[in-house]
């Protein structure tokens, strides 16, 4: 039975260093990776393990990715040892600035299809599978100005820690990993060209991609639940549970 991973988000940032390192490692026998970006994914499928990757040209926000998904899985029948939900977008804005399509681009991708795939890859997991949902520290607390991308990634971490709840007593391991600030494009997109980078403390406390994936595919085999990745969000996080929302509300805005 061919093991696979199926990694979502795989053309850029934290899910192409998943497929990096994945197809370094004898964790599963094939690659699928999942991106609208069908030319960046042939690169990779050329330059990781041409006879063991899958490159699945497929947008996550439409029916026809999910169904082209679902039929490749009905197809093969593979063994999911690895599902890596990493695709997700958010826009710096508030509430009134951002585009009903922006809105909802945001919550389809973060929230429905994460969950979506999680529903669509469990009968084909075993005791041995893992999932990891890539959340973000951002879903500790309520952001204006990052409003919906928060209570997105809030929604990532409450269904990841009752999915993990759920599947304990079929071995299966969930994973939420909250990174703050991570070296993608992620930044640029949300704020929709306007900066590049981090700034100030954010750049400080920033982890690459390489870092935030060897740190989740590490947590995942020990079988851990949730994890802030770095001091500042560690700090974050126990701020969050200790004090109240509206003072740190308060002392962002
Ligand atoms: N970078 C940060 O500072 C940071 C911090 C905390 C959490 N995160 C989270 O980390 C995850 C990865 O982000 P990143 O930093 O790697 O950003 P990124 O480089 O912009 O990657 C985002 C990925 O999501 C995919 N994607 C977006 N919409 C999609 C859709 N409708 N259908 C299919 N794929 C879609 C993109 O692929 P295509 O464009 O090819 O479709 C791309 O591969 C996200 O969930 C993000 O919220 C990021």
């Amino acid at each position: 039975m061919t093991r696979i991973a199926l990694i979502t988000g795989a053309t850029s940032g934290i899910g192409e260093q998943f497929a990096r390192q994945l197809a370094a490692s004898q964790i599963c026998d094939e690659l699928w990776m999942v991106g609208r970006n069908g030319g960046k994914l042939e690169v990779l499928k050329a330059e990781l393990l041409p006879q063991r990757t899958a490159p699945v040209c497929a947008d996550l926000c439409a029916t026809d990715g999910m169904l082209l998904i679902e039929s490749m899985l009905k197809e093969h029948k593979p063994v999911i040892s690895l599902l890596i939900n990493s695709a997700g977008l958010g826009f710096r804005d508030s509430v009134a600035g951002q585009s009903m399509e922006e809105i909802s681009d945001t919550l389809n991708t973060n929230c429905n299809a994460l969950t979506l795939m999680c529903r669509m890859c469990l009968p084909y997991m075993d005791g041995k599978s893992g999932i990891i949902n890539i959340a973000s520290s951002a879903g500790f607390i309520p952001q204006p100005g990052f409003a919906v991308y928060a209570a997105s990634k809030s929604y990532v971490i409450s269904f990841s820690r009752a999915l993990a709840a759920e599947l304990k007593e079929r071995g299966i391991r969930v994973t939420c990993v909250c990174p703050g600030p991570v070296t993608t494009g992620f930044q640029y997109k949300a704020t929709k060209g306007k900066t590049e980078g981090f700034t100030g403390i954010r750049a400080m406390t920033s982890k690459t991609p390489v870092e935030i994936a060897e740190i989740s595919l590490k947590a995942n085999s020990r079988g851990r639940r949730l994890i802030s990745v770095g001091t500042s969000q560690k700090l974050l996080h126990l701020a969050a549970k200790i004090l109240p929302h509206q003072w740190i509300i308060n002392m962002i805005k």
